[in-house]
């Protein structure tokens, strides 16, 4: 018989269940407990700060020590020897692809590159300043009208559509990207590999020939990866909410890219570089953003540090800390910002405020001065976050629909007033 924990309150007491997960994670299962049933009580626990909404085999993270595993596979190791397109798999399939697997897996992808010429219609409708996540969520969310087919019961039409997805959600951002431009949209080329196709689709033109540097585009693909998975976070969390209700995929996937957006969560790349940006224009004064960030009266606080679940170093913001010198002097590129940032991570290591709390840079700290020096503009940084997580994403929605989650639906705590006589308009 399993574990269980004993709850007790006035008269009511309850067995729980204990879950021990595969690496040692205990969760009380409140709902087997069936606790509301049987005591009339709820669990709060505000932003879910102690709550785990899921049993998941997809990624594993220790934020204790910084570790962080897709589907058993050090992230390391990934990044490291490893291409998106694999990875995708590996998150979606369980396992890493043969090459023979992989090949297929692209060739596939390769069917649906392309944007319905109508929704290519839409980008023309934005105003030229959209945000480019605006653009793409609504283009995401428009993709569910233009394949109605998505019976999200069916794995071979669910296959079909995370096909298409992979394969547009690239061409909508360099879309996106051209729009904000007033640049002819480029098509895709097929033989191309995935980040050489959107760069490609990104910074050619029609007039001449154009080809991504390889180092740009391994530099890419790690980058890809390590935005690929993070558990539980935000935009996971809003997928599967949304995806509970069985709405559509395009629409799921709308919706995480509206939650990454946020600058507490994926949109903090772009707010990093506007914070190291005005450090920059004040005169590299590192000190004065980190008493700020301090100062509990002023919302501003150090964009791309701290992280719900890690309290040691991201190991994400790790790689990507040497990937940034070696990216940056491969291509030539002198950026201020990343000195600036050193100096930042060094001294608000060494302050008691980010010691005592444990605030470490994490994954949005270093990947926008990458992404600076591959030529991608401030504004499309948390669209390449957004082309990185979409696999992540979807494996949880996936699995989440696998195991056959109810709809999601938390309760309250009811704080408002108890009934009132209601009073006629007239008289009040
Ligand atoms: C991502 O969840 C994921 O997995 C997300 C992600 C993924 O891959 O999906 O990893 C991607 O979203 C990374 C995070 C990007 N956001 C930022 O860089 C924005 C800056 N960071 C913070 O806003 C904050 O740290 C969060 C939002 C990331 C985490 O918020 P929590 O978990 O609510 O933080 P906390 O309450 O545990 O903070 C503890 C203390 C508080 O101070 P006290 O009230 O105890 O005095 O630390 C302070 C916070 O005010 N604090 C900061 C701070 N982050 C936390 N103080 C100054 N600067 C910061 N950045």
């Amino acid at each position: 018989m399993s574990d269980h924990a004993k709850l007790t309150y006035k008269d009511h007491s309850v067995d729980i269940p204990v879950v021990v997960g595969s690496e040692g994670e205990i969760g009380l299962d409140l709902g087997a407990a069936k606790l509301r049933d049987q005591t009339g009580m709820v669990s709060l626990d505000v932003a879910f700060k102690h709550t785990a909404s899921t049993q998941s085999a997809v990624t594993f993270l220790d934020g204790a020590n910084g570790i962080l595993r897709y589907r058993g596979y050090a992230i390391e190791d990934l990044a490291e020897r490893c291409s998106f397109l694999e990875v995708c798999y590996l998150l979606l399939r369980g396992e890493l692809p043969d090459a023979t697997q992989l090949d297929g897996y692209r060739r596939e992808l390769n069917r649906h590159t392309l944007l319905h010429e109508d929704l290519k219609r839409f980008f023309d409708a934005f105003p030229k300043d959209a945000h480019p996540m605006g653009i793409l969520s609504a283009a995401m969310a428009a993709l569910s009208t233009f394949y109605q087919d998505g019976d999200t019961e069916d794995p071979k039409a669910v296959e079909l559509d995370i096909y298409r997805l992979l394969a547009k959600l690239p061409t909508a951002a360099a879309f996106a990207y051209k729009k904000s431009q007033g640049q002819p949209f480029i098509y895709p080329d097929n033989s191309l590999r995935y980040p050489a196709n959107f760069l490609r689709m990104m910074f050619s033109f029609p007039t001449e020939e154009w080809l991504a540097d390889d180092d740009i585009c391994n530099a890419l693909d790690t980058l890809l990866i390590l935005h690929a998975d993070h558990e539980q976070n935000c935009s996971t969390s809003a997928v599967r909410l949304v995806g509970s209700g069985h709405a559509p995929l395009y629409a799921c996937v709308s919706a995480g890219i509206s939650a990454l957006w946020g600058p507490r969560h994926g949109g903090a790349n772009q707010a990093v570089l506007v914070m190291l940006e005005e450090v920059r224009r004040a005169g590299g004064n590192v000190k004065k953003a980190i008493e700020k960030a301090k100062d509990k009266s002023d919302p501003f606080r150090l964009m791309g540090f701290g992280h719900r679940v890690y309290r040691n170093f991201d190991p994400r913001a790790k790689i990507l800390k040497s990937k940034a010198d070696m990216v940056l002097n491969k291509l030539g590129v002198h950026d201020p910002l990343l000195e600036i940032a050193k100096e930042l991570e060094e001294v608000a290591l060494a302050d008691p405020y980010f010691v005592d709390r444990r605030l470490y840079p994490n994954v949005d700290f270093y990947s926008g001065i990458i992404y600076r020096a591959l030529g991608i503009p401030t504004d499309m940084m948390t669209v390449m976050f957004a082309m990185g997580r979409l696999p992540g994403w979807i494996a949880h929605w996936k699995e989440m629909r696998e195991q056959g989650q109810p709809i999601g639906r938390p309760r309250q705590i009811y704080t408002g007033p108890n009934h009132r006589a209601f009073i006629p308009l007239n008289e009040r």
